[in-house]
Parts: structure tokens; C-alpha cells; sequence
């Protein structure tokens, strides 16, 4: 691999152990003004200080995110349907490279439909997204979707999306946890995220799947819904990166939610420092310190 591609990947799936923590706000692509994303500004701002990479579109990226903030980011770069379309899987790549480095992608992300009527498609996207990633050293981010056939989610199905992205080159995989995930992640020779999907009815159901993904073999989580949709999403993402980073079992990320719920919500908010001209100190010189 590539030094420049596995710096990139490095930056999404940390070195140190493994894994990561995406957090996902790029459904308006399809969703629209998704509810608790209708104003992306306020919903990101807040979490960024404690997401390892953001997964969005360059819209929002630029629209809605401060330049200032160092944080990697993972552009979405397939669409072209949207909820209330007929076929969900008719989408294209939208975003050129060049739009993509020119926001200083870290990675790009599509989806393929695997099973889908427009599988083909989908799978050719992947395989010429690859190519042009390789060719600049940014990693591709395959998002196995299922549209609006939840039920597709068992992992048998998933393992052969997720291995197919993987044989087409994907350099990660995000696909949905499952019964049996481990036989998901065993057959996919890349590292496989999870998503989210939508909110789940607590948040202690939201931490048991980040905790089952991740003890089956996940390298963590690329998640939404079940982190901006919570009453109280800075505890949230901070319970779920403390299972992702730092093998918190369940029990002990909900007592870690149920005690930072109750901070007062003025958390640090993502707010570069300012852009200033540093300030002139008087150095000891060596002009001054040597004799005259
Ligand atoms: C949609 C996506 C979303 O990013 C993904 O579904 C993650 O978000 P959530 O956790 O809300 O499901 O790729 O195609």
C-alpha cells in the first residue's frame, strides 16, 4: 500500500489499536432535511471534537463545517436517488477527484447494491473509484446498502457484499451488524465499520450493537442516527467511542452515558482557534547573549 494511502487510512483507523469512530451525517443526500440534521452546522459542531473522521457530503462539508477544524473527512461521492424515488440503487458517482481533493478528502465513500437492479452499475463505480483513489493515494469507502429492503440484513448477504467490495479493491467496508457478524468480518480481508442504522429505540440498545459489532470484529463504527437523534448526542458518541477505543463493556459505556447526560450541554464546541499572527516573544538571542 501506497504511503500516502495508508497515512490517510491511518487517520480514520488508528494505528494504535485498530479502529475507529465515523460519525455519519451525509443522509441528506438522499433523506433530505433528516430529522435533527435539518440544520447541519448546529447538529456537527458539537460532536466534532470527538469523532475520528466525519462521513458527509462536500455540500455540507462546505456549507456547514469550519476549514478551520482539523478533522479527516470521508466524502460522499454516489447518489443520484432519493427517498422517494423508485429505485434506490440507481445512483452514480456524483463528486469528481478533483472536487474531492480540492476539500481535502481524506477518504471517499460510495454505496453499491449488491442484488440490486442497478448492482452493475454500482460495482463498476466501485471498481473506477478504486482506480482513480489508488492512482492519488486516497482509500475508498464502500458502504454495502440495502435501500429500503432492511430485511436483507443477515450475514450471509452481507458477507458477500462486504467481500465483493473488498475484491473490487474497497480499502474499507461499512455494512450493518447482523447475528453470526463474525462470519461477516472473517471473509472480508479488509477492515469492516458498522453503521448505525436507524435510531433504536434507547441508547443502551445503540451501545449493545457497538459493543457486539466490536467484539465480532468490527473496526468500529460509522454511525449516525443513534448519536444525533439522541436527546443528549455529545454523551452519546462519547459512550460509543469509549467501546470502540477503550473496550468499555456495556454496562459501563450506559453509566458513562447516564453521567455525562447530565453535564451541562455547554461542551466544547468546535471552534478552531482563531487565525491570529503569533505573537512577537523576545528571544534570547545569541546576538545578545554573546559578547559585544
Ligand atoms: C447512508 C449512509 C449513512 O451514513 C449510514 O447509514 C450511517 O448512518 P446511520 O448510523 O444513521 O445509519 O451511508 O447510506
Amino acid at each position: 500500500m501506497d504511503w500516502g494511502l495508508k497515512n490517510r487510512l491511518a487517520r480514520i483507523i488508528k494505528s494504535y489499536d485498530r479502529r475507529g469512530v465515523m460519525l455519519a451525517v451525509d443522509h441528506g443526500y438522499f433523506l433530505g432535511p433528516t430529522e435533527r440534521l435539518e440544520d447541519p452546522q448546529k447538529t456537527i459542531a458539537p460532536l466534532l471534537p470527538y469523532a475520528d473522521s466525519l462521513m458527509l457530503t462536500r455540500g455540507v462539508l462546505r456549507t456547514s463545517v469550519d476549514a478551520n477544524y482539523p478533522i479527516p473527512v470521508v466524502l460522499r461521492v454516489s447518489g443520484g436517488a432519493s427517498i422517494i424515488s423508485k429505485d434506490l440503487s440507481n445512483e452514480k458517482i456524483t463528486t469528481s477527484i478533483k472536487d474531492a481533493i480540492r476539500v481535502n478528502a481524506t477518504a471517499l465513500a460510495l454505496s453499491i447494491f449488491v442484488g440490486a437492479s442497478y448492482e452493475h452499475e454500482s460495482l463498476v463505480s466501485l471498481g473506477n473509484l478504486v482506480n482513480e483513489g489508488e492512482e492519488y493515494g486516497i482509500p475508498i469507502l464502500a458502504v454495502t446498502a440495502v435501500g429500503k429492503e432492511l430485511e436483507k440484513r443477515d450475514a450471509r448477504y452481507l458477507g458477500l457484499a462486504c467481500r465483493i467490495a473488498a475484491e473490487f479493491g474497497a480499502h474499507l467496508v461499512k455494512t450493518y451488524y447482523c447475528e453470526n457478524f463474525e462470519k461477516v468480518v472473517d471473509s472480508c480481508p479488509v477492515p469492516v465499520i458498522i453503521a448505525g442504522g436507524p435510531k433504536l429505540a434507547t441508547e443502551l440498545d445503540a451501545l449493545k450493537l457497538t459493543y457486539d459489532a466490536i467484539q465480532a470484529g468490527a473496526a468500529g463504527v460509522d454511525m449516525g442516527r443513534n448519536i444525533w437523534q439522541s436527546d443528549h448526542p455529545v454523551a452519546m458518541i462519547k459512550a460509543v467511542k469509549a467501546i470502540v477505543h477503550q473496550n468499555l463493556k456495556v454496562k459501563e459505556a450506559q453509566e458513562l452515558f447516564n453521567k455525562l447526560k447530565l453535564e451541562p450541554k455547554s461542551d466544547k464546541s468546535a471552534k478552531p482557534a482563531k487565525l491570529t499572527k503569533p505573537t512577537k516573544t523576545k528571544s534570547k538571542s545569541t546576538k545578545a547573549a554573546s559578547p559585544a
